[in-house]
């Protein structure tokens, strides 16, 4: 079921999200638990990660028992590219915490066995214990991760091809569509399913339409947000510009 909130601005969602963040992460430590996340790029989830990062310098937030595991790499693209998920993450999150280095997964998009990387990031999250919170944006083609349409509910970890209108939206990250990589590896359907429970972020008008979809449409490969009808803590965090369809 996905539930909606709504909130003033992003910053506002972003202080909200990072605080049930902190309330878990702090809580499992406690009794001596790792906390288990899974994370997003893209522009939607910068304001969350500034708040992760003053939480963890003003208010003494330790990652130390944080493991975390990101949803998608493009294919082609070393860890040290500017453009990579791997270094946007390190950039805007990682190397501003105290997280462990060894506790940080991001798929790696020169894997020569593409394959048997993608079967293995699933062992390595069920081997965690499985996602305790998945973060999670939207793309306009209904992506999630970088599910494109059509993915299947019970689609896992693979290698995928991106669409032409994802390609032209991240365009702005490279300067120019042609430097955009084709692929990607990105976790699934049902990776994404599985989690304990899941927060996705949008915001502004350009997602309206998409939100829209995810909620109100039947659940389809056509549109695989449309998926998260069916996980049992699904909450959307939207400003009004992006609810404005609901
Ligand atoms: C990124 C990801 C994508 C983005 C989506 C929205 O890791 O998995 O699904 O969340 O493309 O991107 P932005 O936030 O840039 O609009």
């Amino acid at each position: 079921m996905i539930s909606t909130r709504l909130h003033p601005d992003k910053q506002s969602a972003a202080q909200a999200i990072a605080r049930e963040m902190a309330d878990l992460i702090r809580l499992r430590s406690e009794s001596g638990k790792a906390t288990v996340l899974g994370l997003a790029t893209g522009s939607t989830p910068l304001p969350l990660y500034a708040e992760l990062i003053r939480l963890h310098r003003e208010e003494g937030l330790s990652f130390r028992s944080v493991v975390t595991f990101n949803l998608d790499e493009y294919e082609g693209l070393a860890p040290a590219h500017p453009q990579s998920y791997r270094f946007f993450m390190e950039a805007n999150l990682f190397r501003h915490l105290d997280i462990p280095a060894a506790n940080i997964h991001v798929p790696d998009g020169l894997a020569a066995d593409a394959d048997g990387h993608c079967a293995a990031y699933e062992r390595a999250i069920r081997a965690a214990g499985g996602i305790d919170l998945q973060i999670l944006g939207i793309g306009r083609t209904g992506h999630i991760g970088f599910n494109e349409p059509p993915s299947p509910a019970d689609s896992r970890t693979r290698r995928v091809h991106l669409d032409e209108v994802t390609r032209q939206d991240n365009s702005v990250f490279f300067g120019d569509v042609a430097q955009v990589p084709h692929g990607a590896l990105t976790m699934g359907v049902a990776t994404i399913l599985e989690a304990r429970r899941v927060a996705l972020l949008a915001f502004g008008s350009a997602k309206a339409a998409i939100v829209a979809r995810a909620v109100k449409e039947t659940p389809s490969a056509d549109c695989p947000a449309t998926w998260l009808q069916r996980h049992p803590d699904c909450v959307f965090h939207l400003d009004a510009a992006a609810a404005e369809r609901l």
